[in-house]
């Protein structure tokens, strides 16, 4: 079975944007593949987070995925920071990448925007503890949403430069899967500008703990343009609004654009939401409702990421541990 690694950040309720991009796919996989999900709290303190909610937002982010259908039989699930593995192998990255590299990185300077030099160093090293997270476990396939592509073309650079310096064949090629019409959900406020759990309004987003009431509001809300739906998914140029909604409702229902056109051209979008509504709430209320039981019992969620926690580091310890004598640290 190939092994699979993936991680969501824990700073907020997961979105439409990560459960379509990404965790959605990541069910089925558990199935076929060795799959390695992981809460990235590491990744999540290059920004502030205050230390009071930290460790709860984490526990919430766990509890989301398992709702979504993680299941700790089928899969290994943890939070980053209870595996050393990752710092440790992300230090090495850090002396293997180059600046140069990093400057690249697009999503460094969305993030910093102007005001780089206050930004933590941490946000700047991202790329290369993201690349330590999957190459710590040997993992050749990565689900993501779009936005990931360039820091996983970055994982591999990395790779490919440790094991030409240190003349090994050590660390596999990844492979990206980027999956399908909902690669890249956009915000309901602006359908050039993607969905995300940090954008500063709520109305611009569906958080899977939405109620059926919110979810009808943000999409009635939703911004649109006069035209009525087009027959045809050609006709979705230059309508970026109309093309993430009909995206959305292609995702949520299994289908694809072409079909959603094929069922609604020529609706307008009165008509049209409340469809959309309607198919969003029902496939997450369950999710909802699911993931406020698993956290009435956080006794059960931890001990399912202690567990996960020790698989994880039972296979990426071995891995780290070759990659320092790799490199010549004296062993102790
Ligand atoms: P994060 O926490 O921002 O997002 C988690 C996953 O959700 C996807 N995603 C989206 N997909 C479609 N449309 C959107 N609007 C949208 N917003 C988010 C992301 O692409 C991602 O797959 N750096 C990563 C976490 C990470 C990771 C890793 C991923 C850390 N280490 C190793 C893979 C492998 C991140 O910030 O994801």
């Amino acid at each position: 079975m190939q092994r699979v690694f993936s991680g969501i950040q824990p700073t907020g309720v997961p979105t439409l944007g990560n459960y379509l991009g990404a965790i959605r796919n990541w069910v089925p996989m558990q199935d076929d593949h060795e799959c390695i999900f992981c809460v990235v709290d590491l990744h999540a303190l290059t920004v502030w987070q205050e230390p009071k909610g930290f460790g709860a937002q984490t526990r919430e982010m766990a509890a989301a995925l398992l709702a979504c259908g993680l299941d700790p039989q089928k899969c290994t699930l943890f939070v980053q920071s209870h595996v050393h593995a990752h710092a440790r192998l992300a230090w090495i990255f850090n002396c293997v990448a180059r600046l140069g590299w990093l400057n690249r990185m697009t999503q460094f300077k969305d993030k910093a925007g102007k005001d780089r030099e206050a930004v933590s160093s941490g946000l700047y090293v991202y790329p290369n503890l993201m690349a330590a997270d999957i190459h710590a476990y040997h993992a050749v396939k990565v689900p993501v949403g779009d936005d990931q592509k360039q820091h996983l073309e970055l994982a591999n650079d990395i790779a490919q430069k440790f094991n030409h310096d240190y003349g090994v064949e050590f660390f596999p090629t990844i492979t990206p899967l980027i999956q399908g019409v909902a690669a890249r959900v956009m915000s309901l406020r602006d359908g050039t500008k993607k969905m995300s759990k940090s954008d500063a309004s709520d109305a611009s987003r569906i958080n899977l703990t939405d109620t059926a009431d919110e979810i009808a509001q943000k999409i009635r809300r939703a911004k649109t343009d006069p035209e009525p739906l087009p027959d045809h998914v050609s006709g979705l140029e230059d309508r970026p609004e109309a093309r993430n909604l009909v995206g959305i409702l292609a995702a949520i229902t299994d289908s694809m654009p072409e079909n959603v056109l094929r069922e609604h051209g020529g609706k307008g979008f009165g008509a049209f939401k409340e469809v959309l509504t309607e198919a969003l709430v029902a496939h997450l209320s369950p999710i909802r409702e699911e993931m406020a039981r698993l956290l009435q019992d956080h006794g059960a969620l931890d001990a399912a990421l202690r567990l996960g926690a020790d698989r994880a580091a039972a296979i990426a310890d071995p891995i780290v541990t070759e990659a320092e004598r790799i490199v010549g640290f004296l062993p102790r």
